[in-house]
């Protein structure tokens, strides 16, 4: 299969951030080498891969928290970068309430507070202590927070975790329902293989490089997905098939993921024991 250059995918918009060639070494070890990605405004790119595979590395990088022993990272001038990561250095015992949380390290307006509230589904939980919060309330508190700069590209490491199968489903969708509201392009870092496919335009599949790249279709039939992620990416094959089977692969329009049956699940068991057939050409 042709593997596609970075940034060509569905996405036509300005380029917001990439890297070339980009490495990453610590104490003599190249964490990541040889990354080239590109984020564009109103893409939504996905980095997956194993534990320890140098997403949350190259993630970092690309927005400048790490810098690039070989290669070159660009960020268009001005960029206004909002980020979930995905350790948060901070003590959830504090007293701490959800609107102050907002508002830690930027001070902004209540009326932005309460709207960056409104838009991830929680306003009424503005004087809520940060403590109490589920983890899905937490995770969308953090995606106000991002959201609070008025981001031209959001970087979410992980941004369900913690969350439940349900809660991940409302998650992704209202991802892509920002991304389709704001026009921001979303760099996202996800073990949800089969919600990710359906929610991205393009997919980066990292092993400390690059194994394979390109549409969720592409990805799925490429041999290096199919080696790094074994049956899982075997399954994720039958459970992409369902969305080609007259109707296009869902998630560009912002509808709603929790009427797919394939994703009213995410974390449940996908199909097994489907057939070589179940794979296509990409
Ligand atoms: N500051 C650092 N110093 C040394 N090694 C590091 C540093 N940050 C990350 N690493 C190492 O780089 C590798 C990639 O780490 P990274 O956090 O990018 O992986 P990841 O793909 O995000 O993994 P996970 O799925 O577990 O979050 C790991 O082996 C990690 O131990
Ligand atoms: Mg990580």
């Amino acid at each position: 299969m042709r593997e596609t250059p970075p940034g060509d995918g569905a996405a036509t918009g300005a380029v917001l951030a990439s890297a070339r060639d980009l490495g990453i070494a610590r104490n003599g070890r190249w964490l990541v080498q040889g990354i080239d990605l590109c984020v564009r405004r109103g893409e939504i790119v996905t980095l997956i891969g194993p534990n320890g595979s140098g997403k949350s590395t190259t993630a970092k990088a690309v927005i400048g928290l790490m810098k690039a022993d070989a290669g070159s990272v660009w960020r268009t001038p001005g960029l206004r970068i909002g980020y979930v990561p995905q350790k948060l250095a901070m003590d959830r015992t504090l007293p701490l309430t959800v609107a102050r949380l907002l508002t830690l390290t930027h001070r902004q307006p209540r009326a932005a507070v309460h709207a960056a509230l409104e838009a991830v589904g929680i306003p009424h939980l503005a004087n809520a202590q940060v403590h109490g919060l589920s983890g899905g309330e937490f995770q969308r508190a953090l995606l106000a927070r991002a959201m609070l700069r008025d981001p031209d590209l959001l970087v979410l490491d992980e941004p369900v975790q913690g969350v439940d199968v349900q809660g991940e489903a409302a998650l992704y969708s209202l991802i892509s329902q920002i991304r389709e509201r704001t026009g921001c392009g979303i760099l996202m870092i996800s073990h949800d293989l089969h919600v990710v496919m359906a929610a991205t335009d393009t997919v980066i599949c990292l092993n400390g490089r690059v194994s394979c790249r390109g549409t969720p279709q592409a990805v799925i039939s490429n041999p290096a997905y199919q080696r790094l992620f074994g049956r899982t990416g075997a399954d994720m094959l039958a459970v992409y098939r369902h969305h080609e089977d007259g109707t296009a692969p869902c998630g560009h329009a912002g509808h709603d993921h929790q009427a797919e049956p394939d994703e009213a699940a995410p974390g449940s068991q996908a199909p097994t024991n489907r057939p070589a057939e179940a794979r296509h050409a990409g």
